[in-house]
């Protein structure tokens, strides 16, 4: 009789505590009774979230079993009690529930959080691809979430050797992903915080996004670019990119210009895919805030294209494919470095010597060092001079015939590339330079890549 009563009860509460089901994410606070149960299936992944607070503060803790659906797990442990250690705010574990399960949670209090469940992995997770940033002016930015989804290019064969054209089109982009930017001022401290997408999207982003879209930047793949404005100058700000709607990105930092900036941003050239950086050009047209493939000047573009189908020409007289200049690299890898490094050389970058890095490679103002006739001339800027491993890259890559060659480093490669930053300056050591990178995720830039 009592042995009844009892398991009455039992049912009751357990009616009382919540079915997690797969896929979804459950917000709660304050849960009475503090427990979820958990459906039977081969594996799961049961992962959690805090959605306030700060990271030093007293945090609940979450524990899970895997011996029925009706245990009620927590600190005092058991059979198959683990608890889901958390890590920045979040955690996740992993595991067979052939009877169900139970989650439990302690001192909560009030504290918001969310609970998610999935066959496919954790729904909350700290992703190691990082978001990339552009560059800035004073008030705008360009960012973008990380790669998400590599391109499909099939490598050329011999006969039929095609190089992509010197205006390449565009592979069809994949479907929209649902990636949501969080960007504020470094000194409102999101680091501190739980680092997931609950807290991060809890809290008021800076700006106003302008654009979003997808880009094709390089072979890493297609990455969601948001245009930012609104921004305060002089400022370091953090930035984080939210995927799947609970997957976090970040943080990484940049900072924008001083007021006085003026270069425009330009992104979103086929030609040159991986540029989105402030230019020496006047103000776009109205209303544009920046310039791209349909605003950009023809006269601007129109000598970076033909430079490369002349070279593609040229490359193309090499028997691509069939003959073999080097065992590590193709026609390909040769052509794609050397669009790197024209770009890179014709477009020059603008910088800010008053947030600029000190050690960074720039070129005062009014200096004679513009290889692209077509800009304007007489414009008062400060160049960020591109990294001279995007020529050595280019010089490694293509056949010698074509005769590419870069500047020493002990002579006058100085004048007109970043010199020592990626590669060592005096050797041309590979990564043995003063940064071992052209940029950082702190918002430090050293030279133009
Ligand atoms: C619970 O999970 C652990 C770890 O995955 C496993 O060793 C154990 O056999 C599981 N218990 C049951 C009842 O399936
Ligand atoms: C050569 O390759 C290009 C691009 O892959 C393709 O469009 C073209 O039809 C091919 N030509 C021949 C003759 O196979
Ligand atoms: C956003 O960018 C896309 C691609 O460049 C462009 O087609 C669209 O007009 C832009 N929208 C606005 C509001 O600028
Ligand atoms: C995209 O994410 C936002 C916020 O994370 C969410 O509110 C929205 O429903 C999502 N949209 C789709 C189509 O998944
Ligand atoms: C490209 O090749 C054409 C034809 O050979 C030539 O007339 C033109 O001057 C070349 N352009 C450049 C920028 O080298
Ligand atoms: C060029 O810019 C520098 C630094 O912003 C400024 O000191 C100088 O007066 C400017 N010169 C001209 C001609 O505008
Ligand atoms: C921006 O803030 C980060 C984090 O505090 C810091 O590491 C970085 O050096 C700052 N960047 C600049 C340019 O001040």
């Amino acid at each position: 009789m009592l042995f009844l009563l009892l398991l009455h009860v039992a049912r009751a509460a357990a009616q009382n505590r919540p079915l997690l089901t797969l896929d979804n994410v459950y917000s709660q606070s304050a849960p009475s009774p503090p427990f979820f149960t958990l459906p039977s299936a081969s594996q799961l992944a049961i992962s959690v979230a805090l959605c306030s607070g700060n990271l030093d503060t007293a945090v609940p803790r979450f524990f899970v079993t895997n011996s029925s659906s009706t245990a009620s797990p927590g600190s005092g442990g058991g059979d198959d009690v683990f608890e889901i250690i958390l890590s920045q705010g979040q955690g996740s574990w992993t595991g067979v529930f052939p009877s169900g399960g139970v989650v439990g949670v302690e001192g909560a209090g009030q504290m918001p959080f969310e609970i998610g469940v999935s066959q496919d992995g954790p729904l909350h997770e700290i992703l190691d691809t990082q978001p990339l940033v552009g560059d800035s002016t004073g008030t705008a930015a360009l960012l973008f979430s990380p790669a998400y989804s590599a391109p499909t290019t099939g490598i050329p064969a011999y006969p039929n050797y095609s190089l992509p054209a010197a205006i390449p089109s565009l592979p069809a982009p994949p479907a929209p992903t649902n990636c949501t930017l969080v960007v504020s001022p470094t000194s409102n401290s999101l680091t501190s915080m739980p680092q997931t997408a609950c807290m991060l999207t809890s809290l008021k982003s800076s700006g106003t996004i302008v654009n979003e879209s997808l880009w094709l930047r390089d072979h890493e793949g297609w990455r969601t670019e948001w245009l930012l404005t609104g921004l305060t100058a002089k400022t370091n700000y953090t930035m984080y990119a939210i995927q799947e709607q609970h997957k976090v990105a970040g943080p990484i930092f940049f900072t924008t210009k001083s007021s006085s900036f003026s270069c425009p941003l330009v992104s979103r050239l086929p030609y040159c895919p991986m540029i989105a950086y402030a230019m020496p050009l006047p103000p776009p047209p109205s209303p544009q805030v920046v310039y791209d493939s349909t605003n950009l000047p023809a006269g601007i573009s129109d000598p970076v294209t033909e430079v490369l189908t002349n070279f593609t020409t040229v490359l193309n007289t090499f028997a691509c494919g069939r003959d073999f200049y080097s065992p590590i690299v193709t026609c390909q890898d040769c052509q794609s470095t050397y669009r790197t490094w024209l770009c890179a050389i014709s477009f020059p970058r603008c910088a800010d010597p008053d947030t600029a890095p000190a050690a960074a490679a720039l070129l005062p103002s009014q200096a004679p060092n513009m290889r692209n006739s077509a800009f304007p001339p007489g414009n008062n800027y400060t160049q960020l001079l591109p990294c001279l491993e995007a020529c050595t890259a280019t010089d490694r890559a293509c056949p010698n015939f074509l005769g590419f060659k870069c500047p020493l480093p002990r002579f006058n490669a100085a004048q007109s590339y970043g010199v020592g930053y990626i590669d060592s300056g005096v050797d041309g050591e590979q990564g043995g330079g003063s940064t071992g990178a052209w940029s950082d995720n702190y918002g430090n830039v050293w030279c133009n890549w």
